[in-house]
């Protein structure tokens, strides 16, 4: 039967701060899946940030309710012991108090797959902090899109007829698919507005799943600000795929993402070890690890940290003398975000205060 890889994230508290996840936490979480995991083929927990992310592999199918409850579950258990730290943002992704049969839409970002185990199956789990969705877009185009970043589409004859996007609209819920390269501009029309429309899944023209991103906006569905959705997603790499250094090569020249500090401030999303995961720059920048699998009848086989690589000690450095310039324009767009963007945030609040101040003029 079919095998399906489930990351499921939540930010359960950080310490101190937002920058980190304590390790008593990542401790209960482990006792947690290991005391409930007769569901389970193999599980790895590991955080990057302030979020702990669960990746599971089991037989259940995506949506699998059994599924999504032990995710559930495992975070309530941190969030309590969270509490009674009095680790900063207690609970916070966890917007609602009872389990109601599926993750989605409760707070923790969820991405999952279901796909035929191949002769060899190497999937890369790229976790991010201080950012939200639509950061994936752009390196998800190159990697399957730009022959320029992936020359599997050039000189690869199982990847020469590209590939199909499946994006996302956050704000009116529907979804669109675009096939490349016959429509890229169409899809570059959505998927460079980063805030509302983000690549969900990749597809091959033979329906093949490729990649799978976590695609929901905490602070649209709270109505408030309560930080980034700090996404997850997961890529299957090699034959007929891009290989695992294309998979990579986008990360090498880091972009702009929405997030950052009170998740206002648009900064270079730099790509670093999970040691290196802990945002504390000005509660960033944001920052993306990659760890990687080989997949053997569904256990999970390497834990390798890709980032960690020196091959991206350039790109590390671009992103952070690209954080010192973003930084020096302080409370000015375009390192502030745009006023639409800061809707969901302590600001409206502040323009309220300030309301009676403002002299209309006819
Ligand atoms: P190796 O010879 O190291 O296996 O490399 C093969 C390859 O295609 C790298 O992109
Ligand atoms: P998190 O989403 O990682 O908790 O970040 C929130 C924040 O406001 C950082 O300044
Ligand atoms: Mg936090
Ligand atoms: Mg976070
Ligand atoms: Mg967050």
């Amino acid at each position: 039967s079919k095998l399906t890889l489930s990351v499921i994230k939540a930010d359960i508290g950080g310490c101190v701060g937002h920058t980190n996840v304590h390790p008593e936490l990542s401790r209960i979480a482990r006792e947690h899946i290991e005391k409930n995991k007769e569901m389970l083929i193999d599980y790895y927990i590991t955080h990057v940030g302030d979020d702990i992310q669960l990746i599971v592999t089991h037989r259940g199918g995506i949506d699998n309710e059994e599924i999504h409850k032990l995710a559930w579950d495992m975070f309530y258990a941190c969030a309590d012991k969270a509490k009674e730290m009095k680790l900063y943002g207690a609970g916070q992704d966890l917007l609602e108090d009872a389990f109601s049969g599926n993750i989605k839409g409760m707070g923790p970002g969820i991405a999952e797959m279901e796909f035929e185990e191949r002769r060899s199956e190497p999937v890369i789990i790229f976790m991010a902090d201080k950012t939200e969705p639509g950061a994936w877009n752009l390196p998800l185009y190159k990697m399957f899109a730009d022959p320029f970043n992936t020359i599997g589409l050039v000189i690869d004859p199982s990847m020469h007829k590209g590939f199909k996007f499946e994006v996302y609209d956050m704000i009116d819920h529907k979804y669109v698919i675009f096939e490349t390269p016959e429509e890229m501009y169409d899809l570059l029309v959505f998927i460079g507005a980063t805030g509302r429309y983000c690549i969900r899944k990749v597809y091959t023209k033979d329906n093949e799943i490729a990649a799978v991103s976590s695609t929901q906006r905490m602070n649209l569905m709270a109505g408030k600000y309560i930080g980034k959705d700090d996404p997850v997603m997961i890529v299957r790499c090699q034959n007929g795929l891009p290989a695992v250094g294309e998979v990579l090569e986008p990360f090498a020249k880091p972009h702009l993402v929405a997030g950052w500090m009170r998740g206002s401030h648009f900064g270079p999303m730099i790509p670093v070890s999970l040691k290196e995961a802990v945002p504390t720059r000005f509660d960033g920048p944001p920052r993306v690890s990659a760890l990687a699998f080989q997949l053997a009848e569904g256990k999970l086989i390497g834990a390798q940290d890709l980032f960690a690589d020196v091959a991206f000690n350039n790109a590390r450095q671009k992103a952070l003398d690209i954080a010192d310039y973003m930084r020096e324009m302080g409370p000015f767009e375009p390192h502030r975000l745009p006023l639409n963007e800061l809707e969901y945030t302590t600001m409206p609040g502040v323009m309220e205060k300030l309301q009676d101040k403002w002299i209309v003029e006819d």
